[in-house]
């Protein structure tokens, strides 16, 4: 279709001023980034690129019609989950979100939960599927954590996941951007390097590695086995840390989770990341916002780094420089992302998805 009929829908046109407002905040972070780049040396290895933000308010959408119906195969997880109005979260039209499987010949798109239905294919809607219909294939585990993938092939219309080439886009986390530049005061520090991990398995890499670690810095180290950490206090106790350490459990491209955003710069402490490579961490982040554990040859390097930097509070702060003008969200929930994908259906409508026939070859 030439562009020009593409621009007599409004949604269409609304895509494209949504889509040039998101270009010319992107050109303008990217110049601020390369303005505040540090010459000094900081250990750093790439050159920044522009990375994925959304704006703090998102366009509402101008798409008027009846309701669109969302069926959840199931609850993430099997846990009950609360549901909000998309146009509270998004300031869209809303979209009737059900559980209730009497909605199925009815429903416009089926969302399907990967955990809880890999464990066998019966699980999976089996009556016969209205043709217009759009089955949505959800996770945001990693492929580490996402077995019998194979059973997925050649279902799906739609991907939602945290990778960023998914038709629905699901972070675990992004940056907002300020509309005024503000005075990011850092929460008071009286201790140095944390990790809160659960699932302590000392055969890991990320164990591996805290324990080189600890060798040569002291660790504060909360979960199962290790100091408690009450949810209502995680805030609170890592904020008087200078150092997180957001190791993922796994790595993958774009797998950057609530351990980055939520522990680390939720808590207002510095990340040391263990993921993917700079350069994708770089796609989400500043290069100043974190330390990636590859920019040193060793724990003992970072080790040595962390130290370097407790003394020397001007260089700690270059840490929070970024903050003048960007904010990490706080909005994700399990409702965000059933309403982006609300979002999703009503923007796109008549256009053709990036569809991913087999999807095991591509979430891998
Ligand atoms: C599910 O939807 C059907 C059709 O609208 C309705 O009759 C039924 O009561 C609903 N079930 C529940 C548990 O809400
Ligand atoms: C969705 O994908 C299935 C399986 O590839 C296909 O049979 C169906 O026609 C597609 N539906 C739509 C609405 O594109
Ligand atoms: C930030 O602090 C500096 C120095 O204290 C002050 O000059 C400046 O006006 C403040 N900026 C904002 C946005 O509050």
């Amino acid at each position: 279709m030439p562009l020009r009929e593409h621009m007599k829908s409004p949604a269409c046109q609304h895509l494209f001023i949504f889509t040039l407002s998101q270009f010319v905040t992107a050109f303008c972070l990217f110049a601020y980034i390369q303005l505040s780049k540090d010459p000094g040396r900081e250990p750093r290895v790439s050159q920044p690129s522009t990375f994925t933000i959304q704006p703090a308010n998102n366009p509402t959408n101008p798409q008027s019609g009846s309701e669109l119906t969302i069926l959840l195969w199931t609850w993430p997880f099997g846990q009950h989950t609360a549901l909000r109005k998309c146009s509270e979260l998004l300031g869209i039209q809303d979209c009737h979100i059900t559980v209730n499987r009497s909605w199925y010949l009815k429903a416009d798109a089926v969302i399907v939960h990967h955990r809880d239905v890999c464990s066998s294919p019966k699980t999976l809607p089996q009556g016969p599927r209205p043709p217009s219909q759009r089955w949505i294939w959800f996770s945001l585990e990693s492929p580490t954590h996402s077995p019998n993938l194979g059973f997925m092939d050649n279902l799906f219309n739609l991907t939602m996941s945290y990778r960023r080439d998914s038709d629905i886009f699901t972070p675990y986390g992004w940056l907002e951007v300020l509309s005024q530049p503000q005075n990011f005061s850092i929460p008071a520090k009286s201790k140095l390097v944390a990790w809160a991990v659960s699932n302590w398995n000392p055969a890991s890499r990320r164990v591996q590695y805290c324990e080189e670690l600890k060798k040569y810095i002291h660790v504060d180290i909360y979960g199962s086995n290790h100091m408690p950490l009450p949810r209502d206090k995680q805030l609170s106790t890592l904020s008087q840390y200078k150092f997180y350490l957001a190791f993922e459990n796994s790595l993958h491209e774009d797998y950057i989770t609530e351990k980055l955003w939520s522990n680390a710069l939720g808590s207002g402490a510095v990340p040391v990341v263990c993921g993917p490579l700079r350069e994708n961490y770089e796609r989400f982040l500043p290069p100043d916002a974190f330390i990636h554990i590859n920019d040193f040859p060793s724990a003992q390097g970072l080790a040595q780094y962390l130290q370097e930097l407790d003394k020397d509070l001007v260089r700690y702060q270059r840490y929070f420089q970024w903050r003048t003008w960007l904010k990490p969200s706080e909005r994700t929930s399990w409702a965000f992302h059933f309403c982006k994908a609300c979002q999703a259906l009503q923007t796109y409508q008549t256009q053709t998805y990036q569809t991913w026939p087999a999807l095991s070859k591509w979430f891998r």
